[in-house]
């Protein structure tokens, strides 16, 4: 039986300079999609999933980050005054229990595998769960939740898993296919960012992960890879054809990468036309954009 996966590490140490001047004063991850942070749509990910322990890799510069997730007394006793029950009922869902949360920090910036290798004291001899707030997924059984039931089933380190146009391959970790299963399938090769022509397949590493502890102490012996970093794929690709293997898993959910500015925008449209009392004004004024310009044509 594989064991019950309950911490997770979000690496949060990440300048954001993709969207400077904001992130100049808010860490990307404050950024909203409608009117919540990036984090929180992964701190929700995670929780639907199981996760109990929350680990934060942070930087200099994230402060707001860890206030976010402070109890706010004196705004939870105006709403409640003005009896404003349903956003009382929002900002009590931010809300944390006591020392669910912790903050590590990464003193340098040498990659993705490094910060994940800054939580090894805190995730210990346990399977745990990595998100990357940057990919944002809207799904109807969130995705990591799908992972945690893919990684009962197989075990091992599972990685999520997506098509990509082949000329975006460099860009992402990509997977090599030894066996399909339908939605699971067993990895035979993990490269990150190839170059041009050299991917194993188009399938993309998306990023949440459930590795085992072993990947931990594989970080710690790591050369750097790709762009000069401490990558973790190079950290999973070594446990490929060991005891328990590397599986992908192909998610059921539409990914929206807001690590660029395009993804963040398409984002934005997409969860406020979810939304019921923004669906029908959104869609008038995109349909007012939209209709001029097909006319045109
Ligand atoms: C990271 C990982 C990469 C993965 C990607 C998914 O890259 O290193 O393997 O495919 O996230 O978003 P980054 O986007 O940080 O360059």
């Amino acid at each position: 039986m594989t064991r019950k996966v309950t911490k997770a590490i979000f690496p949060v140490a990440g300048l954001g300079t993709r969207f400077l001047p904001a992130t100049k004063s808010i860490p990307k991850e404050i950024m909203t999609l409608v009117d919540r942070p990036l984090i929180q749509y992964a701190i929700d990910e995670a929780r639907a999933a199981g996760i109990e322990e929350f680990i934060f890799v942070t930087s200099r510069g994230k402060g707001a980050l860890e206030d976010y997730f402070d109890h706010a007394p004196q705004l939870q006793t105006a709403l409640a005054e003005a009896n404003k029950t349903k956003l009382l009922e929002t900002l009590k869902a931010t809300n944390m229990d006591d020392g669910a949360i912790a903050y590590i920090r990464q003193h340098k910036a040498l990659g993705l595998g490094h910060a994940v290798w800054c939580a090894r004291r805190l995730v210990g001899d346990e399977p745990f769960a990595v998100i990357l707030t940057d990919d944002v997924i809207a799904a109807e059984k969130p995705c990591l939740q799908q992972m945690v039931e893919a990684h009962a089933e197989t075990g091992g380190s599972v990685v999520a898993a997506m098509e990509v146009a082949p000329e975006r391959t460099s860009a992402y970790g990509v997977l090599g296919i030894k066996k399909e299963n339908g939605q699971i399938f067993e990895v035979s090769e993990m490269v990150e960012k190839p170059p041009a022509g050299e991917a194993p397949s188009n399938l993309a590493v998306i990023g949440r992960y459930i590795l085992t502890p072993s990947i931990m102490q594989n970080l710690g012996s790591l050369k750097p890879g790709a762009g000069g970093e401490i990558q973790l794929t190079d950290a999973i690709a070594a446990e490929i054809g060991g005891e328990e293997g590397v599986h992908g898993f192909r998610f059921q959910g539409q990914r929206f990468d807001c690590g660029n500015k395009a993804g963040y925008l398409q984002a934005t449209v997409a969860f406020g036309l979810a939304r019921d009392e923004l669906r029908d004004e959104l869609m008038q004024y995109l349909e007012g954009m939209v209709a001029p310009r097909q006319a045109a044509e």
